[in-house]
């Protein structure tokens, strides 16, 4: 296995890394409750939050769960002693002393790779900033597996805020893996930085660049759509111009072709209109599901556990 001691980001993956995280979370979805439990037994996860969450948190907690192990950890460093200045690096010391695993996210892109070098237990990135959120990528790519079989040769296309969206940046450079072609979707002021762009060029992928949904709506296997980030502009008024530019609803889709999946990594603000839940391209909730047994091959793997 190349996965390495820390999971941070998703850019030097190869196929091979992907499909055995995927592969794993098959196999440990497939396995009865009670085996699962012996997987981790005594192992402890710490479960860093700098910043909210409801997904990932809870489904590391209760994959961790599931596996058999426990669970330390803060969803509000308020009540931690980062509140009294302590860095992050060694707040990650601490916790590796009480634990065997970290996961953790952080408002700053680059933090999950500073705590990962202060300590010598596995580091997963729960997302940083809009940097990355690689444990979010390999959920997709099983949810997309699942539902296609594959993850070669589809049109996927990811809407919304792709400037800040830490989701859209892990699961652009994932899919670079898989030959296919890629849509960006956005308003002008939220397009997908240039870096991504150059990392697709580089590895030879096709992708297309549109400020409409409806020109291409009829092409695509995937519909990934993304809450405009608020918490990442520098003000409010530059947030009210970009935050209505896409929404999503059932009358988007009319012209969609019977088999696309509509993905979003949630939470929802008004982006994806609630008509779309009861359509048949709706997959985000079972999406987010999918963040148990995908985190619980992570963990496995990380922690080399017999499976
Ligand atoms: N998808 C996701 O990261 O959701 P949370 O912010 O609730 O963890």
């Amino acid at each position: 296995m190349a996965l390495g001691k820390d999971f941070i980001s998703v850019k030097n993956l190869s196929r091979e890394d992907i499909e055995l995280v995927l592969d794993t979370a098959k196999k440990i979805e497939e396995m009865p409750r009670e085996k699962q439990a012996e997987i981790a037994k005594n192992k402890i996860l710490a479960a860093l939050f700098f910043e909210p969450s409801t997904r990932t948190r809870l489904s590391f907690e209760s994959a961790m769960l599931r596996l058999g192990g426990g669970v330390i950890g803060f969803a509000d460093p308020s009540m931690s002693s980062v509140k009294k200045g302590e860095t992050l690096a060694d707040t990650a010391r601490m916790a590796a002393g009480y634990s065997d695993i970290i996961a953790m996210r952080h408002p700053e892109a680059g933090s999950a790779k500073i705590a990962a070098d202060a300590v010598d237990v596995p580091v997963i990135n729960g997302g940083d900033g809009s940097n990355q959120h690689p444990t979010q990528t390999m959920l997709d790519l099983y949810t997309i597996r699942k539902e296609f079989g594959k993850l070669d040769g589809l049109n996927i296309a990811l809407l919304g805020d792709l400037k800040y969206g830490r989701t859209v940046h892990s699961l652009s450079y994932a899919l670079a893996q898989f030959p296919g072609k890629q849509y960006f979707i956005s308003h002008e002021s939220l397009a997908m930085p240039e870096e991504y762009k150059e990392y697709l060029k580089e590895h030879g992928v096709e992708f297309v660049e549109t400020g409409e949904l409806s020109s291409v709506v009829s092409e695509l296997d995937v519909l990934y759509c993304t809450r405009v980030q608020k918490e990442r502009f520098p003000n409010e008024e530059e947030y009210n111009k970009v935050k209505d530019a896409f929404i999503v609803g059932a009358d988007s889709l009319k012209e969609a072709k019977d088999s696309l999946i509509v993905m979003h990594p949630l939470p929802r603000v008004n982006e994806l209109l609630e008509d779309v839940d009861a359509t048949p391209h709706a997959r985000y909730f079972q999406q987010a599901k999918n963040g148990v047994p995908v985190r619980q091959a992570l963990i496995s793997l990380l922690l080399k556990l017999k499976i």
